[in-house]
């Protein structure tokens, strides 16, 4: 039996696993959902670069139902939150903790953070936003909705905020009008960042502001799950002259679809495996004992401590140039896209 080295949690931990995980050379890989296409994918590559460097690997999906999963003995960490006492028991065994892409919060058991900017993905969605709009030089007024992330996610806040920081000053002159209303993040927000809940706030909206054929100009979203359920809303009730701009995040193969058929304007892409390989390398490090490769040591305060934290930069997509970054790179193939 090889010797217990690490074990790595990743946004999900059971303490089934790590009851498992007792003997054995062993990286736990725990992913949020299997019902957003990243994931499944943060997974796959997750498992491929481990495998490849040499480590065994249990690689561990939960359901979006925290309370199921606690009934259950799996503790969820798709609501940052809620990781507590796994964590304590991971540190207890001398578990190290690696956060991925979503930072566990509220626990000071928490090793290391590995993530895109997240912040930055926020401020590439507004000022795409602006530029398109052109609002340091048009007139206006533009009407532009909001759709954010889940409350429960680290990351939709920094997304939303991003974005605010780059398109509120504009909102507060009156230059943009937010004809719902509604622009504060709780009034915004997509609980479980599910495309059919996205989708349901987006039809209520146009019910009550656009039934007429008002023009809407953008529709901020956060991601590429809620743009699709807010594509799918103007779809069946968006009688407006243009079509909106809309935003988006993780090029999604749906959404990359409707950046190519111009119903989606453009999305942040988020290598995956940039991210896995990020990780491979910071796994490989604490086992050796090695200093782990950080780059951010001040944004990421899980409410107990400021994590060490490595940021892969996100990257700008839309329909002129997702040929070169996500067909080019292998990420997709052509037919993936057909
Ligand atoms: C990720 C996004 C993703 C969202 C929904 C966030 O934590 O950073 O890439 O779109 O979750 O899965």
């Amino acid at each position: 039996m090889k010797k217990i080295l690490a074990m790595l949690l990743v946004a999900m931990l059971a303490l089934s696993c790590v009851a498992a995980l007792a003997e054995g050379e062993l990286v736990g890989v725990s992913m949020p959902t299997k019902d957003l296409q990243r994931w499944n994918q943060d997974g796959a590559y997750m498992e491929e670069k481990l495998k490849e460097a040499g480590y065994e690997v249990e690689l561990q999906f939960a359901s979006n139902d925290v309370p199921t999963q606690l009934n259950v003995v799996v503790i969820a960490a798709i609501e940052g939150s809620s990781l507590g006492t796994a964590l304590d028991k991971a540190a207890e065994k001398g578990v190290k903790v690696i956060a991925y892409d979503r930072l566990l919060m509220d626990n000071g058991n928490v090793d290391y953070y590995a993530t895109f900017d997240n912040y930055k993905v926020g401020t590439v969605q507004g000022t795409y936003i602006k530029d398109q709009l052109d609002l340091d030089n048009a007139e206006g007024p533009f009407v532009m909705e909001i759709t954010a992330g889940d409350p429960g996610d680290n990351n939709a806040r920094y997304f939303y905020q991003g974005a605010m920081d780059v398109l509120k000053p504009f909102i507060d002159d009156g230059k943009i009008v937010v004809t719902s209303g509604q622009t504060e993040f709780d009034q915004v927000a997509t609980p479980t960042w599910k495309t059919d809940v996205a989708q349901k706030r987006a039809e209520d909206i146009l019910t009550a502001n656009y039934a007429n054929g008002e023009q809407i100009d953008a529709w901020l979203c956060s991601n590429d799950s809620t743009a699709l359920g807010v594509t799918n809303a103007l779809e069946a009730n968006y009688g407006g002259e243009n079509w909106p701009i809309i935003t988006g995040q993780d090029c999604d193969i749906a959404n990359t679809k409707n950046m190519i058929a111009g119903k989606q304007s453009m999305s942040v892409f988020k290598d995956t495996r940039t991210l896995a390989a990020q990780v491979v390398k910071m796994v490989g490090q604490i086992l050796s004992g090695e200093e782990v490769d950080v780059n951010d040591e001040e944004t990421y305060d899980n409410n107990v401590k400021v994590v060490p934290s490595f940021l892969c930069d996100p990257v700008f997509a839309d329909a002129n140039n997702y040929k070169e970054i996500l067909i080019d790179s292998g990420y997709y193939t052509e037919d993936d896209l057909k």
